[in-house]
């Protein structure tokens, strides 16, 4: 990948192949014109030139600036927080974000079924919180190695008889990796081993100071059985989601992040995905991975068909030609034309990848024969 031959970086520095090949005489390697050199030579000669390598854009990276752009400062408007919930097993991840949504969805809003869409919408006072059911790690780790980052703030669930283990400590890990702020829920309260302060300490030992230890961490104590607790851990990521100033611009094509997909036999591909830009609409083109379609339906987080699908809003959609990647990226395009050729470049460029490797395989083959 990336390589040059001498006489290709021969001709990128406007040098002639004989002054090339005594520079690298020079250091020690004797290469013929046609000779592929490793990526350190070519940067240290090219930077002896006054040259620096950058790495050749990817196909996905050169569509992205198609798709994509910066929007200027006076088109963002205030958009709701978008939680992800990390801890170690067990310690109550899935019955925390159960007691939310059954203290916090009202039955009108879920329209009296539960509609799993891989996300839910908690409203308090107005303000929404967008909780995301990927398990923290997995956001984390398969959204991050795609580029995507969805999360704003991370919810560290540590059960207070339990105290920091190592998949916590993994989870802080994560997030401080990815910048993303962190609050701490001591869960279990109820318990009589409970021990809060247990935790308090051992959250300082990494690297986590509670604030009523001098630090800057929020620890809020909760009981997801109980439900107890968690007005005041929904207030504290309201307030930590204020200071981040979360802001997306309503008011333009949608680009978004798949959070999850499959196909369903009677709905052909399903994908929930959240928007983080723009406005996505029915009869929107898009594309995801090499996925493309138009957008024939969408469904919110109470199982409501909408039309509409505006940042931090987390909706499921119906239309795309194939299933995509959980980390996958979409984006609404021109056209139905432009998201197709769009896919469809992806698509040859998977090919030939897949042509490429198998090629290197038959050579290092031939190599060993030798
Ligand atoms: P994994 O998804 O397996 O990593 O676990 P999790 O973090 O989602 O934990 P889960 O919500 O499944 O809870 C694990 C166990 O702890 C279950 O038996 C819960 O009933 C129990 N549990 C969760 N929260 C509380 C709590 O606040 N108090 C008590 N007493 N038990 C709790
Ligand atoms: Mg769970």
């Amino acid at each position: 990948e990336g390589k040059v031959t001498v006489k290709e970086l021969a001709n990128k520095l406007d040098i002639s192949t004989n002054e090339l090949i005594g520079k690298l005489i020079g250091i020690g390697i004797m290469a013929n014109i046609n000779q592929e050199l490793d990526e350190d030579t070519t940067e240290l000669i090219a930077s002896e030139y006054g040259f620096e390598i950058r790495e050749a854009k990817t196909l996905e990276e050169r569509q992205e600036e198609e798709l994509d752009f910066e929007d200027s400062e006076e088109n963002l408007v205030l958009r709701p927080p978008v939680v992800t919930v990390m801890g170690h097993v067990d310690h109550g991840k899935t019955s925390l974000l159960d007691s939310i949504r059954e203290s916090h969805v009202t039955q009108r809003e879920a329209g009296g079924i539960t509609q799993h869409i891989g996300a839910s919408t908690v409203n308090i006072n107005g303000n929404k919180i967008v909780f995301l059911d990927t398990p923290g790690h997995e956001a984390f780790t398969s959204m991050r190695a795609r580029g995507a980052q969805v999360t704003d703030v991370a919810i560290l669930v540590v059960a207070a008889d339990d105290g920091v283990m190592p998949q916590t400590i993994e989870a802080i890990n994560h997030a401080k990796a990815a910048n993303v702020p962190i609050i701490v829920a001591i869960n279990k309260m109820d318990k009589p081993e409970a021990n809060p302060d247990r935790v308090k300490q051992e959250l300082t030992e990494h690297g986590l100071v509670p604030e009523d230890w001098g630090g800057d961490v929020i620890t809020v104590p909760v009981s997801a059985i109980k439900k107890e607790g968690l007005d005041e851990l929904l207030e504290m990521i309201l307030l930590v989601s204020e200071m981040s100033e979360l802001k997306a611009n309503p008011n333009r094509k949608a680009v978004g992040t798949i959070i999850e997909a499959e196909l369903d036999k009677g709905r052909g591909p399903v994908a929930t995905v959240l928007i983080q830009k723009g406005t996505l609409r029915i009869g929107d083109s898009i594309i995801a991975g090499t996925a493309s379609g138009r957008v024939r339906a969408m469904i919110d987080s109470y199982g409501k068909r909408v039309k509409k699908a505006s940042p931090s809003t987390a909706v499921e959609i119906l239309g795309l030609s194939e299933v995509p990647q959980a980390g996958d990226k979409l984006f609404a395009a021109k056209d139905d034309k432009k998201a197709r050729e769009l896919a469809d470049q992806r698509k040859e460029q998977i090919k030939r990848d897949q042509i490429k490797s198998k090629q290197n395989i038959s050579l290092d083959d031939l190599f060993d024969q030798i």
